[in-house]
């Protein structure tokens, strides 16, 4: 294993205005989204700790334009955020309902993300095409993977992300946790 743990300060961050429309916005439509049974489940993150840690990720970008993926981008916001703050920002999502809302979320608020519908597991039959390529570009990852897709999730990205790679992870209230590939 040669992901590394790294130690970030998280100081909260004064919202952007633009962000602070965005996320209540979009709170109404994750909320729909929610209470509709016939969709699958989706939980968010808590956006402003998110927005808080990409923040402190922007400056050790090392390119002048780096390139953020998300697994699993339910609705989009953090792609979102991240395009928002100059990242070249695709997410992969699984739901095609999903990928529909971020993408007119995206049209929405005039953000130039991405949304790729398929799964982030190269096993999967529903599997992204180019993952191994896509997955190499990548400068910042981010997830907030189900409990039981942690440790997977880990592994795929020790194997598919290059030396320098950074991984956001989401795990519940209070816990963004930063990795580094060697
Ligand atoms: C806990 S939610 C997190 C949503 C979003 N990343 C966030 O931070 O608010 C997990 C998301 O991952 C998606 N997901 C789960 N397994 C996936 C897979 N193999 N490929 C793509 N998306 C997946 C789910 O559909 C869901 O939208």
């Amino acid at each position: 294993m040669s992901v590394l743990p790294v130690e970030i300060d998280l100081p909260p961050v004064h919202l952007p205005h633009h962000v602070e429309i965005l996320l209540q916005q979009t709170a109404e439509a994750m909320e729909d989204w929610q209470g509709n049974r016939e969709n699958h489940t989706f939980v968010p993150a808590d956006y402003v700790l998110v927005f808080d840690a990409l923040c402190a990720l922007r400056p050790r970008m090392t390119v002048p334009k780096p390139y953020f993926l998300e697994w699993g981008s339910g609705v989009g916001i953090v792609t979102l955020l991240a395009a928002s703050l100059g990242w070249s920002a695709s997410g992969i999502e699984l739901q095609p309902g999903l990928v529909r809302e971020s993408r007119s979320i995206a049209r929405m608020f005039d953000i130039p993300a991405t949304f790729i519908n398929g799964s982030f597991f190269p096993q999967d039959k529903e599997a992204v095409d180019n993952l191994e390529e896509i997955c190499r570009k990548v400068n910042l990852l981010y997830v907030y993977p189900w409990p039981d897709q942690e440790l997977e999730i880990f592994d795929l990205f020790d194997r598919m992300a290059k030396p320098g790679t950074f991984l956001l992870t989401y795990y519940g209230t209070e816990d963004v946790r930063v990795f580094r590939k060697d």
